[in-house]
């Protein structure tokens, strides 16, 4: 099964993510986190994508692509895959068409959580991930049961760097304008399959775990 997860900032395609690949058992790609990777080695990719993730801009498309190319070429990615927060403009579409069609694929879903941006900033703010496990939580919406450790592996919760408020509101700004030719692009191709992101996070997988079901 080949699935693009879409969603602004926040929809909540991390969480999701975490859901569909367990259930699944396809590679969970998030250039997001393959970025963040990136940083933390000190690579030279992470010096590239370090100044417009600080912002909350996109890194520039040459570069995504680049490492969409590669990491889709990898043998684990011959059972199917999930692109998470890839692709995010038309021009990385375009790209996925062609590299899909070497590999002699096709995207089954474009899975798009749908949300009110006026909910994005808070589901942001609030967010905190496990440093050991990558688990993600809200303070709020789902919270873990001890302050600042993960329920799953007791590791330590820490806040992302772009989830400051005025980061968040530029990757919201930003990515508010490349989504509707995105999902235009994908409308025309048929792929689109839109989810009620905001719904309680069970529900939502529902849903996903209903529409993949025919296929699975
Ligand atoms: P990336 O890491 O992809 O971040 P993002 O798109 O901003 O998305 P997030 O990871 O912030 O949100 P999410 O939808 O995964 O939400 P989550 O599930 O965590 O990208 C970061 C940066 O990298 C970009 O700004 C850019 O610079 C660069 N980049 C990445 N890909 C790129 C590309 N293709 N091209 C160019 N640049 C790129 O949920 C959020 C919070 O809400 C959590 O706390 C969660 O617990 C909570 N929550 C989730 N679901 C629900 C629910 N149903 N109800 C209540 N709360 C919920
Ligand atoms: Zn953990």
């Amino acid at each position: 099964m080949n699935l693009v997860l879409m969603g602004l900032p926040g929809a909540g395609k991390g969480t999701q993510a975490e859901r569909i690949v367990e259930n699944y058992h396809i590679p969970h790609i998030s250039t997001g986190d393959m970025f963040r990777a990136a940083i933390k080695e000190g690579t030279e990719l992470g010096l590239k994508a370090k100044s417009f993730m600080d912002k909350g801009e996109l890194v520039p498309d040459e570069v995504t692509i680049g490492i969409v190319r590669e990491r889709l070429g990898k043998s684990d990615c011959e059972k199917g895959f999930l692109l998470d927060g890839f692709p995010r403009t038309v021009a990385q579409a375009a790209a996925l068409e062609d590299i899909t069609a070497e590999l002699n694929r096709q995207i089954d879903f474009v899975i798009n959580i749908d949300v009110d941006k006026d909910i994005l900033m808070e589901r942001l703010t609030g967010r905190r991930i496990c440093k050991a496990c990558g688990s993600t939580y809200h303070l709020v919406f789902n919270p873990p049961a001890k302050e600042d450790t993960c329920d799953r592996c007791g590791g330590d919760l820490y806040q992302r760097a772009d989830d400051n408020a005025e980061t968040v509101q530029n990757r919201l700004d930003v990515n508010l304008k490349q989504t509707q030719p995105l999902l235009d692009f994908y409308e025309e191709k048929g792929y689109v399959r839109n989810i009620n992101g905001q719904q309680d996070i069970n529900k939502v997988f529902e849903d996903i775990d209903v529409l993949l079901g025919a296929v699975r």
